[in-house]
C-alpha cells in the first residue's frame, strides 16, 4: 500500500510548476489539513525543499539528493518492483545482501541500494569500484517462472532498461557492448551482474546488480579504468540526482520485464539490437586458429551474439574473442 507521504509527493511531483491546495490534497486523500502539514514537515526532513504560500497551496521547489527507502519509495511509480526496499550507507557488495535475502525469502522486485560498496563485484570475478555517493549501486530480487538456461535473457533485459532511461529521460546516446556493458562516447558507465540460485529446470531466485557511474569527475574513476571508464557527469557536464535515477530505472524496468512475460523475447531482442554497439559493422574475431572478418548480426534467443563470417555462415561468438575497438 502506498503510504500517504508517497502520495503527497505524487500529487505534488505531478503538478511541478503550479500549487495544489490544500484543500485539494485534503479532498484527495481524506485526510485533515493540519494531518497534512505534518507529513510536509516530516517531508522536509528528509531532504524535500517544500513551499508552502497561503491561499495558493504546496509546491515542492527541490527533491532530494539522499537516497534512502523513504526517498526512493516516494514518487515511485511503480506496482510491485520496489515495494521493499533496503538501503545501506556502506556495505560489501549490495549482491551478498541480496543472496541472503532471497535466501531468507525476500519477496519478487525486493531491492537492495548502497551509496558505497567496500567489495563490488564485476563479472569474471572482476572487482567494481562504488565510491561513495558518486554512482547508483543497486541489486534486485527476481523469481522469475522461466527455465534457467534462458536467464541470461534478463541481463540483456536489463540492459535495455538502462539504455531507454539514458535515451529517454537523460536524451542521451548509449550503446549496449554484448552483453552487459553500457557506453557512452565508447566509455563504459554502467555494467550488470546477474545471478542466480536455480535447480536443474527451475530458477529459485536471479538477483540483478546494477552499477552505474553517475556524479564521478574524472578523477574519482579508479586509475586503471581511467581510460575506458566514464559517469555521467562527465559526459554531460551536470550532475544527476541519483534517487529519481533509481526511481526510473525501477519504473522502466518493471515495464519491460512485464512485455518481456507477455510477449515474449522478441521485443527485448529488437531493442536490444537498436543500441547494439558495433551491430551491423565488421569486426576481427580470433578464433583459435586464426582471425576472420564477420559483421555483427545481433543476438540469439540465448543471449549469445551471432556473427556472420565472408563465407556466410552465422556462428555464435563470445567476447573474448572480439577486437572491438580495433580498426578492421
Ligand atoms: C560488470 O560490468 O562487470 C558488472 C558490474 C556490476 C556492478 C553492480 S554494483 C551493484 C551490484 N553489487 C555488486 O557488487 N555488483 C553489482
Amino acid at each position: 500500500m502506498e503510504s500517504t507521504r508517497a502520495k503527497i509527493i505524487n500529487l505534488l511531483s505531478s503538478n511541478q510548476d503550479s500549487y495544489i491546495s490544500g484543500q485539494e490534497i485534503s479532498n484527495q486523500l481524506q485526510i485533515s489539513r493540519s494531518a497534512i502539514w505534518k507529513h510536509i514537515k516530516e517531508l522536509e526532513k528528509d531532504g524535500y525543499v517544500i513551499e508552502g504560500i497561503r491561499n495558493r497551496g504546496y509546491r515542492i521547489l527541490q527533491s532530494p539528493n539522499k537516497v534512502s527507502e523513504n526517498t526512493v519509495q516516494w514518487g515511485l511509480n511503480t506496482n510491485w518492483l520496489g515495494k521493499s526496499i533496503i538501503h545501506k550507507e556502506s556495505t560489501t557488495s549490495t549482491q551478498h545482501i541480496a543472496h541472503d535475502l532471497a535466501t531468507n525469502h525476500a519477496d519478487h522486485g525486493t531491492v537492495v541500494i548502497a551509496d558505497e560498496q567496500t567489495a563490488g563485484k564485476g563479472r569474471l570475478s572482476r572487482a567494481w569500484y562504488s565510491s561513495k555517493n558518486k554512482g547508483i549501486w543497486m541489486s534486485i530480487i527476481l523469481r522469475p517462472s522461466i527455465p534457467p538456461y534462458l536467464a541470461p535473457q534478463l541481463t540483456l533485459l536489463t540492459a535495455t532498461v538502462l539504455a531507454d532511461v539514458l535515451k529517454k529521460e537523460l536524451k542521451l546516446n548509449p550503446k549496449i557492448k554484448w552483453p552487459n556493458d553500457i557506453l557512452l562516447q565508447d566509455k563504459k558507465t554502467s555494467g550488470i551482474l546477474t545471478e542466480m540460485q536455480a535447480e536443474q529446470d527451475r530458477i529459485q531466485y536471479v538477483v540483478i546488480g546494477i552499477g552505474i557511474n553517475v556524479n564521478h569527475e574524472p578523477d574519482d574513476l579508479a586509475e586503471d579504468i581511467q581510460s575506458k571508464a566514464t559517469s555521467l557527469k562527465i559526459e554531460t557536464g551536470k550532475s544527476w540526482n541519483m534517487t529519481e535515477l533509481i526511481q526510473q530505472i525501477l519504473l522502466y524496468f518493471e515495464k519491460t520485464y512485464e512485455d518481456f512475460l507477455d510477449k515474449g523475447f522478441s521485443v527485448i531482442k529488437e531493442k536490444w539490437e537498436s543500441y547494439g554497439y558495433r551491430i551491423g559493422e565488421v569486426t576481427s574475431i580470433k578464433t583459435f586458429h586464426d582471425v576472420q572478418r564477420a559483421v555483427l548480426t545481433g543476438i540469439a534467443e540465448d543471449g549469445a551474439l551471432l556473427a556472420k563470417y565472408e563465407d556466410g555462415t552465422i556462428k555464435k561468438v563470445y567476447s573474448g574473442e572480439i577486437d572491438w575497438f580495433g580498426n578492421t
